[in-house]
């Protein structure tokens, strides 16, 4: 016995040295590169774009867009995969020069996670400069209510199950005499929980459910449920027939298959080790099953024996010590894993800063407290069960319920994007935007002036001041972030742009002469603002554990000029022309408050009206949120669209796209006056 347990020991610690030496793991298909690269400024148009990713996508659920600086779309090719992990879309063979879209959205075959991003590149003579790399932070999909509850219920019925098998009839010989409903119940809510993930994964990438399951993404999916139905059909030959020892083990070993299957598709499958780090949690959740599933099997057992003065003294001491094996593989085994997910030790402390790491740490609390209880009731409890079974059996149900907490943690940690995908993709280049904005908090204690040099469309360097709202003096913050969305364009994915301090100031130190007002400065630059039009911009200011949020409201810069016209009694009119001869009218009417049709006309430079493909009005309230009312078309070049607005100043914006795909941006300032009297 003492030999196995040196075997075991060394065994556990080669595994610790494996897995710290280990290179470091992935998850989530995050852009790693691309070509043309983001930012790139190319003499004249590719004719396909190749995106490289951290893991493997999937082509069937990948979709890659590219769209035109006004935002309209250009027809691309379907995506093909170029083994191992390069998604290419071949691109038409006219494309004017000009500054380039590219949104992606890609699911990762490994473990059916959902990233999405976008990033911008250039074509001839470009407006303003090309910064080199710079692409935004892609976003990815997090964990929903459906797929934490569908995942808690796939573990705790599975777990349960294989504590029926190994628990209930191979250590206590087949009691509880309720072992069979136990064994049918388990199987019933692990399969839900199959059913339930499978569903979830639909509901995230969106496309049919028979489309789904043919896919390298979906599959696995369905062979849970397989699985989960097998464990469930023996479950229920077991709870009907005679001979139903046997069919209770075989649901044990459809529960422990299973168990494998979701392994296969979740991060430990997307590791660089991906076979060890899926040994390491195969391990984690049969040595979980054995020690929770039995728990809950002991915890039945003592209620079937209250009162009849047999307390269960022998099983409970034989589950005692299948327990110490079981929590000692858990907790090494979810080290490792840890510790790959996490991004190996050198990045362990920014990783467990991140939500995964949050989550991680609430996770190892709780079982550290399950440890402590399990502990208690080895030492104390077991030991006074013959005099007293209240407090092993009060110790079992805290332990029952805290470990399907930690079943919940654990359903929210697999679903969310682990640090060290997040690193991965960082090291790509954090990116950003020109206009000018500001705007401060809800709560009014933060203050954020933001400007965007050249400010169109494309690569832009950006600038944040970040000051107090009360007394204007500087604030420090340890990090700035900048989100975007596009209002113009809503169907764009959200991306973000890290800034940094500028170097100067870090050189310094804070004894430099002007320090101090460089404290609240914050640039970046990358090509978040792909397109032209409106973007909600929040910036993200992170002080200690706090995180204050600014949203601002940015339009990007015309190429056009601009003049308005406001007559009494007559509407209030702007006219942008352009280089290329082609002018944009608007006006609005009556512009005091109440309804406000905008309406919007393009002109060809000889005067005709342009025909339009596209246009999008928004209409921002100066502090307030962004409005796009529905476009009506009048004519092939003139629309127009219906707005309620208040008294007050807003900002006009509209993107206009002739058929030939050349965009034009207008953007003005209107007031709109009260209503009159009577
Ligand atoms: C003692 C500390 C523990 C640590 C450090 C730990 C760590 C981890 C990690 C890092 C993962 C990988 C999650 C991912 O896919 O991103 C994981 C998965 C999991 N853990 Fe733990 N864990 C611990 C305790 C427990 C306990 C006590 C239970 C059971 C009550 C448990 C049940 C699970 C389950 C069911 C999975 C999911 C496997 C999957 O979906 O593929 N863990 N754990």
């Amino acid at each position: 016995m003492r030999r196995l347990a040196n075997v075991i020991v060394i065994g556990l610690l080669a595994m610790i040295v494996l897995a710290t030496a280990g290179s470091r793991a992935s998850a989530h298909a995050n852009l790693a590169s691309s070509d043309p690269a983001s930012g790139a400024s190319l003499p004249k148009a590719p004719s396909e774009i190749r995106l490289t990713f951290t893991e493997s996508p999937d082509p069937a659920l990948s979709t890659i867009l590219l769209l035109g600086s006004g935002g309209t779309k250009l027809s691309v090719g379907p995506p093909t995969l170029q083994p191992p992990r390069t998604l290419m879309v071949s691109l038409p063979a006219r494309m004017p020069d000009g500054v380039y879209t590219v949104s992606w959205q890609v699911v990762s075959r490994q473990d059916g996670h959902e990233t999405a991003g976008v990033f911008a590149f250039g074509v001839g003579p470009v407006q303003g400069a090309i910064s080199p790399g710079a692409a935004p932070a892609a976003s990815t999909s997090g964990p929903t209510p459906l797929a934490v509850s569908a995942k808690t219920a796939l573990y705790a019925g599975s777990m349960l199950l294989l504590g029926a098998a190994v628990v209930g009839l191979g250590l206590f010989g087949g009691a509880p005499r309720s072992l069979r409903i136990v064994g049918l119940a388990a199987a019933l809510v692990a399969f839900a929980g199959a059913v339930g993930l499978l569903v979830a994964e639909q509901q995230t990438v969106g496309v049919a459910l028979n489309d789904l399951v043919q896919t390298a993404t979906g599959r696995p999916y369905l062979w849970l449920i397989v699985a989960t139905l097998a464990a469930a059909v023996c479950a229920v030959l077991a709870a009907a027939r005679e001979r139903w020892r046997a069919a209770l083990w075989g649901s044990g070993a459809a529960a422990v298959v299973a168990m494998a299957i979701r392994v296969s598709s979740g991060h430990a499958a997307a590791a660089p080790d991906p076979l060890l780090q899926q040994a390491y949690q195969w391990l984690h959740l049969v040595a979980a099953g054995l020690w929770i599933g039995g728990l809950v099997l002991l915890l039945v057992l003592l209620r079937e024996r209250l009162g009849t003065g047999r307390p269960p003294l022998q099983e409970a001491r034989r589950f005692s010590d299948l327990a110490v094996w079981s929590v000692g593989v858990v907790a090494v085994t979810g080290l490792l894993r840890a510790i790959s997910e996490l991004g190996g030790m050198s990045n362990l402390l920014d990783g467990l800063r991140a939500s995964y790491g949050l989550t991680l740490i609430a996770k190892v609390a709780a079982g550290l407290v399950l440890i402590g209880l399990g502990a208690t009731n080895r030492l104390r409890n077991v030991a006074i069960l013959a005099h007293d079974e209240r407090p092993l059996r009060r110790f079992i149900g805290a332990e029952t319920i805290l470990a399907l907490g930690v079943l919940v943690l654990t359903g929210v940690l697999s679903g969310l994007n682990p640090p060290v995908a997040a690193a991965a993709a960082a090291a790509t280049g954090p990116a950003p935007v020109a206009g000018s904005a500001t705007g401060a908090d809800f709560a009014t204690t933060t203050r954020v002036s933001l400007s965007m040099t050249p400010g169109f469309a494309g690569p832009n360097a950006f600038r944040a001041e970040v000051t107090s709202y009360d007394t204007g003096s500087p604030v420090s913050a340890d990090a700035v972030t900048l989100r975007f969305r596009s209002v113009t364009r809503p169907d764009l994915p959200v991306s973000q742009i890290r800034l940094t301090q500028p170097m100067d100031h870090q050189d310094m130190g804070s004894q430099a002469p002007g320090a101090e007002g460089m404290k609240g400065a914050w640039v970046g630059q990358g090509t978040a603002v792909s397109v032209m039009g409106t973007w909600r911009v929040t910036a993200l200011i992170r002080s200690g554990a706090s995180t204050v949020e600014v949203p601002m409201n940015l339009v990007t810069n015309s190429e056009g000029s601009t003049s308005t016209v406001a007559f009494p009694d007559a509407p209030v009119t702007a006219t942008t022309s352009f280089p290329d001869g082609v002018s944009l009218q608007s006006f609005v009417d009556p512009a005091t408050a109440g309804p406000n049709p905008i309406h919007a006309t393009a002109f060809a430079p000889d005067g005709a009206e342009l025909p339009l493909s596209g246009v999008v009005i928004v209409v921002t309230p100066e502090g307030g949120e962004p409005l796009r009312p529905q476009i009506q078309r009048f004519s092939a070049g003139h629309v127009a669209a219906n707005a309620t607005l208040d008294p007050g100043a807003y900002v006009v914006d509209i993107v206009a796209t002739a058929r030939d795909g050349r965009s034009y941006e207008s953007s003005w300032a209107l007031t709109i006056a009260p209503a009159p009297a009577g």
